[in-house]
């Protein structure tokens, strides 16, 4: 680590004292914002923990639909996205409209939303599940028919988990990791014969059914940590595999392909995370700020307890 690093890690760290800073950074983050968070994990883990914050302000490192959740499980506190452009592509895919217009067709068929969705398109689900979570939920809901919105490659992984269930699938999906192809897969395990290949579950079947593992963010990193084996392949984000090396140097972490790497979670930079700290309490922080009506927040977060009821 640098000393600038240092500096601005010290400067944050000073500024969360003065101003009652909690900071939630997803694990797809960069080391040197991961070791000035609070809490860390996958976007399940940091739904329950934005539950816990004491703190009255939260500094979110991830893209918007995560600092979106916090909101809505903390409305009374100030949220703020660290870089407010960092968006995630899939979570714009639908409009409440068209999930509205299946729901009047097929009355019986409940609606389970990824929670990479945006607020407004949760207000027309029935409950939301996350990559870790999704097959623990489904599996608990009572009803048989069910649409699955937006990511199809979750859901299918979600419909093999659950074969007694009828799960409607549309046409979306996470641009980044639907990018790997089952071509990938096999130079990776020609090219590393004695690795484990750990995926997650927004990669293509064809990936995904090829994998020793699937599972979101924390689950692979759990695997790879309590794993007796030395070599891994990973099928999700790159910054999971610089991760996992860092923390055990003993192993091996290989990318699965060149091409995992989401533009929308590495826009955010320790720099944007010092400004966000730096501006709270003025004028300027408003522009980081998570604003949603109450309306909105009663409305689309229903199905976020629902998850939690359900996944807890
Ligand atoms: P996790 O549920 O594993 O945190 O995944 C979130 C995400 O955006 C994966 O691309
Ligand atoms: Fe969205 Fe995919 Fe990026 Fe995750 S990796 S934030 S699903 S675009």
């Amino acid at each position: 680590m640098t000393n600038t690093v240092r500096s601005v890690q010290d400067r944050i760290a000073q500024l969360k004292a003065e101003k009652d800073i909690c900071i939630l950074a997803h694990s797809y983050q960069g080391h040197e914002i991961i070791e000035t968070a609070d809490f860390t994990g996958d976007s399940y883990k940091l739904s329950v923990d934005a539950t816990k914050v004491t703190n009255k302000n939260i500094v979110f490192a991830g893209v918007h639909f995560m600092a979106e959740t916090a909101k809505m499980l903390s409305p009374e506190k100030h949220v703020y996205l660290a870089n407010i452009e960092a968006g995630c592509p899939m979570a714009e895919q639908m409009e409440p409209e068209l999930i509205q217009a299946i729901k009047e067709s097929e009355p019986d068929r409940k609606v389970v939303a990824y929670i990479n969705t945006t607020a407004a398109l949760k207000t027309v689900c029935d409950v939301c599940v996350t990559s870790s979570s999704a097959v623990k939920i489904v599996s608990a809901m009572p009803d048989k028919k069910l649409l699955f919105i937006p990511d199809c490659n979750l859901g299918s992984f979600v419909q093999k988990a659950c074969p007694e269930k009828d799960i409607m699938l549309l046409n979306g999906g996470c641009p980044v990791h639907a990018a790997v192809t089952a071509d990938e897969v096999t130079a990776a395990k020609a090219a590393h014969p004695n690795a484990l290949l750990l995926v997650h579950p927004e990669c293509r079947p064809a990936v995904s059914e090829q994998a020793d593992y699937v599972g979101s963010t924390s689950g692979i990193i759990d695997f790879a940590k309590k794993s007796d084996a030395k070599e891994f392949i990973i099928g999700t984000e790159a910054s999971i595999a610089e991760h996992l090396q860092f923390e055990c140097p003993d192993k091996r972490f290989y990318l699965l392909s060149k091409k995992i790497l989401c533009p929308n979670m590495k826009m955010t930079n320790l720099t944007d995370v010092l400004r966000v700290c730096e501006a709270i309490g003025t004028d300027e922080a408003k522009e980081s700020e998570i604003i949603m009506s109450d309306e909105l927040i009663a409305n689309a977060k229903v199905c976020i307890d629902e998850m939690l009821r359900l996944g807890g």
